[in-house]
């Protein structure tokens, strides 16, 4: 079974397809968009062992030839070091302005090998095959592309849209009890920022889709995406609307920073407790009701998933620490952070006006 989401960005729109059982169709699936039949695939360590193989039979089954660049997992890829060896390794494999580049993996793979595609060449196209349900629900769709600074998360980057995503629920089995959780914070996300009936529907139906169930899975991607891509055909270069998507990510990125993106904290997860942040610092502006936060909160306990900052082992910064960090946000202009508040579940906008006494007090409560 396949589902079919569209992207509507004129001469650039594509299709993200999503089912189950796809990677062995891969070849089939892919050959309309390639010019000639062969790719290479940019993957990590993790994401070859598990299903490399499946993928590239998948591929040759459809006469589709491929080689692998295979680089080390983890947010510290997203470097200029690993961009500039992906890069080289793309030139030396003689990829032509009409191939196609396929990022076969997470976020931070998507990220880097779209980058690379975009400035290869001055820009050859590629497909978007992920593994994460974060990727598969977020970063595989829309065209961010990029790297880290040492100043900075994303600060690195270029918009560059893949021509297809080719989204396989299946994979999701390999992903640890955490990976899954993290994602599925994206997935909340979608319904907390503009669907209240989402998050109702995945208020019920999160814990049966945790534990396996396919539809389900199939679903909640396909309501997340289908939302993506709505906000990304209306705002591609974020100039408005898009900036909903950084929900919880101002705090969740001061967090990461703080914790060094590293294993203590993963990017879902930091964007779920910088969720429940956001409702806590909606509901003290008085802009929510004070039981909104709660609500939020119960379903991330309810799913397993950490939801506050006490969660996070080790020392973090005091909530001056957290506020420096949040000046690096690629979010900030003339020096100040944006945040997006909620009116309600399902009703979100920007606010770049935020009393900096408001944002502090309602760390100092969170870090206590
Ligand atoms: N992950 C946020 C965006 O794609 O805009």
């Amino acid at each position: 079974m396949t589902v079919t989401v569209p992207v509507a960005l004129g001469e650039r729109s594509y299709e993200v397809v999503i089912g189950t059982g796809l990677l062995p169709d891969a070849g089939s699936r892919l050959a309309p968009f390639f010019r000639r039949p062969r790719t290479l695939i940019v993957t990590d360590e993790t994401v070859a062992a598990l299903h490399l193989a499946a993928l590239q039979s998948g591929l040759e089954a459809g006469g589709i030839r491929s080689e692998a660049i295979v680089v080390p997992a983890g947010e510290g890829s997203k470097s200029w070091p690993m961009l500039e060896r992906v890069v080289e390794a793309l030139l030396a494999h003689r990829v032509e302005r009409d191939d196609l580049v396929i990022a076969f993996g997470g976020g931070v793979i998507g990220d880097l090998a779209g980058f690379a595609a975009a400035i290869l060449r001055r820009g050859v196209g590629f497909i978007q095959i992920p593994t994460s349900l974060l990727a598969q629900v977020d970063s595989s769709v829309g065209g961010k592309t990029g790297i880290n600074s040492p100043l900075g998360k994303n600060l690195i980057g270029a918009f560059h849209q893949p021509r297809h995503v080719l989204i396989d629920i299946d994979v999701l089995d390999t992903l640890s009890d955490r990976e899954f959780l993290a994602g599925y914070g994206e997935v909340v996300k979608y319904g907390l920022l503009g669907d209240a009936d989402f998050f109702d529907w995945l208020e019920t139906e999160g814990p049966r889709l945790r534990d396996g169930d396919k539809s389900g899975r199939i679903e909640a991607v396909r309501r997340s995406v289908a939302a993506k891509a709505g906000i990304v055909s209306r705002d591609e270069k974020e100039h408005g609307e898009r900036a909903l998507l950084n929900l919880g990510h101002t705090f969740g990125h001061a967090l990461e920073a703080a914790t060094g993106y590293s294993d203590r904290l993963l990017h879902g997860e930091g964007v779920a407790i910088g969720m429940g942040l956001a409702f806590a610092l909606s509901a003290r502006l008085g802009l929510c009701a004070q039981e909104t936060p709660s609500r939020v909160a119960a379903h991330f306990a309810a799913m397993g998933l950490r939801r506050s900052m006490a969660d996070i082992p080790g020392e973090l910064p005091d909530a001056d620490g957290l506020i420096e960090l949040m000046a690096q946000d690629k979010k900030v202009v003339g020096g100040v952070p944006a945040f997006i508040l909620c009116r309600a579940i399902g009703d979100s906008f920007v606010n770049r006006e935020v009393p900096p006494e408001a944002v502090r007090a309602v760390l100092a409560e969170a870090l206590v």
